[in-house]
């Protein structure tokens, strides 16, 4: 298998935080392979990265495809980063959550951060090395209400970054877990849309953290750039909290 150095995959690059960490991995001088479901939008995604002097390549699947994300490494090689970010969400306590919903969440969220990791491990180890970072979240650590599958997910992503790290220290791989507040990205524009009074909605969602405000996608971008940079050579196995403070009450 071949590798390159400069490589980094980020998934879910489309929108949100994982366009913002496209970004700023491009600016890093990183060469970004944005993967997506979302064909369209990963042409935003292009034109930024590109906008801004960056390298990119597109690729647009579902992440759950485990043999697309194979392919995928025999075409661009093994990467030195892999960047874990799409996601998805369902409002529900256990008791109304669908197996359909449960199965969806945890096969984007969990199976597919399992798989893609997976994939990468041995050519990491060829290589002599690699760098991981699975986007988790504050509901991996603290229960919040109405999401079940969404916090079996994020926390079965903890646990799984820092298994991955345990196993894979001594061969010069770093694997940390990085955990969102809540971040104004697309995501909590769709919760709001859905709310009956979006406006209300989003001040309480403001209100409910512990410095007033959500935080943006470029700033959850920075803490991953963080991670996967050699500064950040020091942490492993972290469930890394960049959540303005909402744990820490
Ligand atoms: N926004 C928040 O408040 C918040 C908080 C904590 C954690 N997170 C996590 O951050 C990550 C990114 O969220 P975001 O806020 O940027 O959301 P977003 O909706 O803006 O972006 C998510 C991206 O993932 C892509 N995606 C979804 N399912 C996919 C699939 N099966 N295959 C490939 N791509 C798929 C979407 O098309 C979208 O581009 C998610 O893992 C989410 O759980 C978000």
């Amino acid at each position: 298998m071949n590798t390159d150095p400069s490589i980094a995959i980020v998934t879910g690059a489309a929108s949100g935080i994982g366009f913002a960490t496209a970004l700023r991995l491009a600016a890093a001088g990183h060469s970004i392979v944005a993967v997506d479901v979302d064909a369209d939008r990963l042409e935003h995604t292009r034109s930024a990265v590109e906008a801004a002097g960056g390298s990119v390549s597109l690729h647009a699947f579902d992440i759950r495809d485990a043999t697309a994300f194979e392919s995928l490494l025999a075409e661009v090689g093994t990467p030195r980063i892999l960047a874990n970010i799409a996601g998805v969400g369902v409002a529900a306590p256990a008791a109304e959550t669908s197996t359909a919903d449960w199965d969806r969440v945890i096969g984007v969220n969990l199976t597919a951060t399992f798989t893609s990791c997976r994939a990468v491990l041995p050519g990491m180890v060829e290589a002599g090395g690699g760098i991981i970072v699975n986007v988790g979240s504050i509901a991996g650590v603290v229960g919040v209400r109405n999401r079940a599958a969404y916090c079996a997910s994020k926390g079965g992503v903890i646990a799984l970054t820092k298994s991955i790290a345990a196993d894979y220290v001594g061969q010069g791989i770093r694997v940390n877990a990085i955990c969102p507040g809540t971040v104004a990205s697309e995501w909590i524009d769709k919760i709001l849309a859905d709310a009956p009074d979006p406006v209300a909605a989003r001040k309480a969602m403001e209100e409910r953290q512990l410095d007033g405000r959500m935080g943006t996608p470029d700033e959850v971008a920075a803490g991953i750039a963080f991670l996967v940079s050699d500064d950040g050579r020091f942490v492993n196995g972290s469930a890394f909290m960049m959540d303005g403070g909402m744990t820490a009450v």
